[in-house]
């Protein structure tokens, strides 16, 4: 008979710890012990595992410690978002930052823009993106390209999808649920018109080399993201931003989260609405 400890030592909660931070950026204090234990047992079990020292082994040699890594991102991240969240944000950048950039792109003769949900979730942040841009009716007939990324397989899988029950509507306006989603057996399905402002992908916000290859952008959402990770993490997650966005580009961060400490290479723009990073 298999016996399986779901018990970790403490040395092994090091090396676990100190292998999803080195993959994702995902921080666990000493007092996380308990926390990774619960949530990862049943992987023990599934692989047939006698304890977390063998599950760390299977993590760093097995040939299927891909796949593994990817299940174990889809346990651990925080996944909590919502349509139109963190409003008067979503109102400087209809208002104000989306008619400017408008204006920007007049001058230089394109009809282009390219936004990028950076740890989109389930799909809620780069949809309400869409509806704004939609609604404001500034970029009819031009390529709009919503690039939405997540590290997590799990939730870019539902945003695919596009269908969401009452919780991911807790802040959204009845107009906007008349006009832009149709009903589907109780729940509600974003519009094809929106749908296909938005390209999902799988992306690790810590893997360098792939960011570069994503294109240049003119907006970065990335909200309630780098929340979760160390000042290390966070500096070098800001760094590929930079990286990737236009001059003047701008960089909406949640309303908990701020770039003190950590980049000289944005400045702080006080909107009327509301305060934004925009790339210098
Ligand atoms: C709390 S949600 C935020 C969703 C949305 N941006 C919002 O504000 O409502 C955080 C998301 O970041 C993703 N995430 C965490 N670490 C990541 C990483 N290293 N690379 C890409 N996405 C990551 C998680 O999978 C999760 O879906």
């Amino acid at each position: 008979m298999f016996e399986t400890s779901c018990k970790m030592r403490d040395t092994t909660f090091r090396l676990l710890r100190d292998l999803i931070y080195n993959y994702c950026g995902l921080t666990f204090d000493d007092q996380s012990k308990y926390l990774l234990e619960k949530r990862l047992a049943n992987r023990l079990v599934e692989h047939q595992l006698r304890d977390f020292h063998e599950y760390y082994h299977f993590l760093m040699y097995d040939k299927n410690r891909d796949q593994e890594l990817n299940t174990v991102v889809d346990i651990m991240t925080i996944n909590e978002t919502y349509f139109f969240r963190e409003e008067q944000q979503l109102k400087a950048f209809a208002e104000e930052i989306l008619p400017l950039l408008k204006a920007r792109k007049k001058e230089e003769g394109k009809r282009s823009i390219r936004i990028w949900s950076a740890g989109c979730s389930t799909g809620e942040e780069p949809y309400t993106i869409g509806i704004l841009i939609q609604q404001s009716g500034l970029f009819r007939g031009w390529d709009v390209e919503i690039f939405a990324t997540d590290i997590s397989h799990r939730v870019l899988q539902t945003a695919r999808k596009g269908e969401y029950g009452k919780s991911s509507f807790r802040s959204t306006d009845a107009y906007y649920l008349e006009k832009y989603f149709t009903d589907v057996d109780g729940r509600k399905r974003i519009n094809d018109s929106i749908r296909n402002l938005v390209n999902f992908g799988y992306l690790n916000l810590f893997d360098t080399d792939r960011i570069c290859l994503v294109g240049k952008m003119d907006v970065i959402f990335c909200r309630n993201v780098i929340i979760y990770f160390d000042r290390e993490g966070k500096k070098k997650v800001i760094r590929n931003f930079e990286n990737r966005l236009v001059p003047q580009g701008y960089l909406l961060l949640g309303h908990s989260e701020s770039l003190m400490n950590l980049s000289t290479a944005f400045r702080l723009e006080h909107l009327k609405n509301d305060m934004v990073y925009q790339r210098v």
